[in-house]
């Protein structure tokens, strides 16, 4: 039943716009067959052409799928099929195995083999056809002579949903781009091996690009993991009813199509609001209202721009009130104005999935079953500061509207919008067990996560859903609220810790999670960018600064040291280069004027704040430049953080080498659209910064010029330039009045 309906909504999401750039050439070769049925034994495997270029697979033992499950890609897909018409599991073509058969979507064939050589039609594999007519595998199912077979099922509980484990081919000097993000420095993530269960930081997302032409989607709300081997690339799915994958090819090199094609299968961003693109101020935490008010009139005096501040976490009574405590907040409404009058910004508040017994809400969430439960009677999902806490259940559209209606009462209709979705990864609160804080030596046992029961299903069949149900609770809501159509452009948004396969077609930015206040963690959190952008998210940002100390280092987010005053300088004037441009955290000082230390852009020292400022109005200088990258991404998926290899893999042969070895220069530098060029320093005490400027294959010997002197360069070599600490190292292509005017397309 509720299973139905999340699958109804996730797939009933009106379409795109068709953009002009977006026709498709007149020499397409249409799929010469709606899809074939393949009898395996008590299996069955069920291929489609789907979109352009594409085929989307499903397999099953025994229990066929109702059409209704989960599913993250749209059917039909945005583009492709001019028909518009939803494939279902339709199919012109049935065999059992005993002849091979082949279909052909555009440049895309899906062929079926024996095993091991052997005649028959029982293994899929995927070319691309190239100009010439030849064909090039893409990948086939990984099946050696005797071994473990490449679809592969088992059942390890009382009822009849199955563990599934999917193997395909690869070659060693395969790349693959994307799978969400992890911490771990890395945009190829060939050798990897990610475990498809979220925590704060790390949110696998089983959505990727391979330099060898082609994109896949895993299309399976279960945990499970990914591993990225030598010859073999395999998928786990630890609880299912339905294997259910797409793949989808290119011409190798050609990352936007690419993009193009997947983002037509899981998604289209729709356009944020304005005030989202300039200046985003948070701290853990801004304790009550007179605190807010204050510091709108700070920013007023200062003249500082600001588009939105954020009120975090513990501004209510009781988590799951969804409301702000009215002994810290006695006028909520008026305070928004006065924000509002004061600096025109808009105000955001954290809400919490987590609902203690005290709450307010509790018991009428409970008594409707909008709490998600466990499998062990009435367990709790987590406890935190002292209280058990059940989580809501986001998979329930109820539950859903239950949040919403609690949010837009107590904040919404009283002037604050935009909400944080804080916490929102699932199972428990998204940590390993820190035993509370209460000892030191009790931390980070190995629990499993809770055993957690949703309306959709359980946390082992559909975890990846939860944080992705509480993006569509918050989108829902603003929908509901505007009366305007999911796509258009967005008036609110929301900010998520976590996000799943298509989450880009929210209004909702995801940041890097609670990352610590040192230099590595701010170079480890470019390349976890890169990732999400390549995994379809394009509305991603992190926490200027770092989020808290890290215990080891003794100055850490310690904003009354020098060493951390001079991270956070460069982290901040890196944010200046992200989709969003915000900063937070919780920090530590030696004198104490606020309820908490304080994180403004005047907190780090006389001499660090006409720096800060300097980038703040940077930013809202290339609004112009920053809206043109949102309206593309929006039109066709054009990601706006661009690691080298989309742009320069084919102009220069040193970004293809690098990036299959996660050189620093590929995990460190990127393409803020398609004119900047951004090296943020992660390193101390640096006056002087390396930068590899690629090869363009653009006409002009020197097409690079250094964005603080106006010095040009030759692409395909390093180059020092002076980056004391008021310089990013920042170079653009074409004119800087181009790139001002967002006249770059
Ligand atoms: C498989 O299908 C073919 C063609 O329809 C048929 O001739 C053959 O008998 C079938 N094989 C089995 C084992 O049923
Ligand atoms: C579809 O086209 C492919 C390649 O052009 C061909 O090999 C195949 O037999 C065709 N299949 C059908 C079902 O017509
Ligand atoms: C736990 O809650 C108490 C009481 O609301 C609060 O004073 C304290 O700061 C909280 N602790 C943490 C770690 O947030
Ligand atoms: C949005 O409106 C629809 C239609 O009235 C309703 O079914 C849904 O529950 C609402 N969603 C939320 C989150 O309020
Ligand atoms: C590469 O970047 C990481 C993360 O910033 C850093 O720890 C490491 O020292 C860098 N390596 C080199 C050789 O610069
Ligand atoms: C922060 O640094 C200041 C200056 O060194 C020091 O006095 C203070 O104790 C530090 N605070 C913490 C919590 O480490
Ligand atoms: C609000 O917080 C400030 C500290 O930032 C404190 O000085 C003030 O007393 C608080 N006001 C109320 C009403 O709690
Ligand atoms: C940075 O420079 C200062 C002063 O020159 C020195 O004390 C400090 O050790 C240096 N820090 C690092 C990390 O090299
Ligand atoms: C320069 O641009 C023109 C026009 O696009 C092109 O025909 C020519 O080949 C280019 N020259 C080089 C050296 O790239
Ligand atoms: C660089 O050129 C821009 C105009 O393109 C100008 O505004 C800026 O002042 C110049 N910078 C320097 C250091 O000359």
């Amino acid at each position: 039943m509720f299973r139905w309906l999340v699958a109804l909504t996730a797939c009933a999401v009106p379409l795109a716009q068709a953009n002009p750039v977006l026709a498709r050439q007149s020499d397409y070769v249409k799929p010469n067959s709606t899809g074939f049925r393949l009898q395996h034994g008590f299996e069955t495997v069920l291929v489609q052409p789907f979109g352009y270029d594409g085929f989307r697979v499903r397999a099953w033992p025994f229990r066929p799928p109702t059409g209704q499950e989960i599913s993250f890609v749209y059917d039909p897909p945005l583009e492709g099929f001019e028909d518009g018409e939803a494939h279902h599991l339709t199919y012109d073509t049935a065999f059992n195995g005993s002849q091979p058969v082949t279909i052909r979507n555009g440049n895309t064939i899906v062929r079926t083999s024996g095993w091991g050589g052997n005649p028959g039609g029982y293994r899929l594999a995927f070319y691309r056809v190239e100009d010439d007519g030849s064909e090039t595998l893409l990948t086939n199912e990984y099946a050696p002579l005797k071994s473990v077979n490449p679809r592969y099922y088992y059942w390890n509980g009382p009822g009849s949903e199955f563990s599934a484990e999917f193997s395909f081919s690869t070659t060693p000097d395969e790349q693959f781009y994307g799978t969400g993000t992890q911490q771990d420095h890395m945009v190829n993530k060939k050798g990897t091996v990610i475990d498809l269960i979220n925590f704060n930081t790390h949110i696998p997302t089983p959505v990727y690009m391979s330099n060898k032409g082609y994109g896949f989607v895993w299309n399976m709300a279960s945990q499970g993991r990914m591993e990225f081997g030598q010859l073999r690339t395999k998928f786990t799915a630890a609880s299912a009813t339905v294997v259910d994958y797409v793949i989808v090819a290119t011409t190798p090199g050609d990352y936007d199509t690419l993009q193009q094609r997947l983002s037509a299968l899981t998604g289209r961003a729709p356009t944020p609001p304005d005030f989202s693109l300039g200046y985003i101020q948070s701290k853990l935490r801004y304790e009550n209202q007179t605190e807010v008010e204050l510091l709108a009139q700070r920013f007023k005096d200062h003249n500082v721009p600001v588009g939105m501040f954020v009120i975090d976490y513990q501004s209510w009574a009781h988590q799951g009130d969804w409301g702000l405590d009215p002994r810290l907040w006695p006028d909520v409404a008026a305070m928004s104005k006065k924000v509002k009058d004061l600096t025109g910004a808009e105000l955001m508040a954290s809400l919490w999935p987590s609902v203690a017994d005290n709450s307010l809400n509790y018991a009428e969430l409970q008594a409707n079953g909008y709490l998600s439960a466990t499998r062990d009677g009435p367990g709790t999902t987590d406890s935190w500061n002292g209280s058990y806490i059940r989580n809501v259940d986001s998979t329930n559209p109820a539950a859903r509207a239950y949040l919403w209606a609690t949010l837009k009462r107590n904040y919404y209709d009283k002037g604050i919008k935009n909400f944080w979705i804080d916490q929102a990864d699932g199972g428990a609160l998204g940590e390993a067990y820190e035993n509370n804080g209460q000892s030191t030596y009790i931390q980070s046992i190995p629990y499993a996560l809770p055993n957690v029961l949703y309306a959709a299903g359980t946390q082992l069949g559909v975890g990846k859903l939860y944080p992705w149900a509480h993006q569509q609770a918050i989108e829902e809501g603003y929908r509901n609220a505007t009366n305007t159509k999911w796509g258009s452009a967005c008036d609110h948004i929301s900010l998520s810790r976590s996000g799943y396969i298509g989450s880009q077609r929210f209004c909702s930015m995801i940041w890097s999670g609670d990352i610590t206040s040192v230099w590595e963690t701010l170079g480890f959190q470019i390349a976890s960018g890169l990732s999400a952008a390549a995994t379809g998210w394009g509305w991603w940002t992190v926490d200027a600064g770092g989020f808290q100390p890290d215990p080891t280092v003794s100055w850490s987010a310690n904003i009354s040291t020098p060493e951390y005053k001079e991270l956070y300088v460069r982290w901040l004037q890196w944010t200046t280069f992200l989709p969003f441009m915000r900063t937070h955290g919780q920090r530590n000082c030696a004198h104490q004027d606020a309820f908490t230390c304080n994180n403004e852009p005047w907190s780090y020292g006389e001499s660090n704040t006409p720096i800060i400022m300097s980038y703040i109005h940077l930013r809202y200088q290339l609004t112009s430049y920053i809206r043109a990258l949102f309206a593309r991404f929006h039109d066709t998926g054009r990601m706006i953080m661009r690691p080298l290899y989309m742009d320069f893999e084919k102009s220069d042969p040193n970004i293809a080498t690098w990036t299959s070895q996660n050189n620093n220069v590929t995990t460190q530098q990127y393409m803020f659209g398609p004119s900047l060029l951004v090296s943020p320093v992660t390193l101390p005490n640096v006056t002087e910064w390396e930068v590899y400027l690629p090869a363009t294959g653009h006409n002009g010997s020197k097409p690079w010029t250094y964005w603080w002197t106006n010095e040009t360069y030759a692409g395909g070599q390093t180059v020092k330039v002076s980056a004391g600490l008021e310089h990013i190292p920042l170079f653009h292509l074409g004119s800087r009045e181009e790139v001002v005017s967002g006249d770059v397309f």
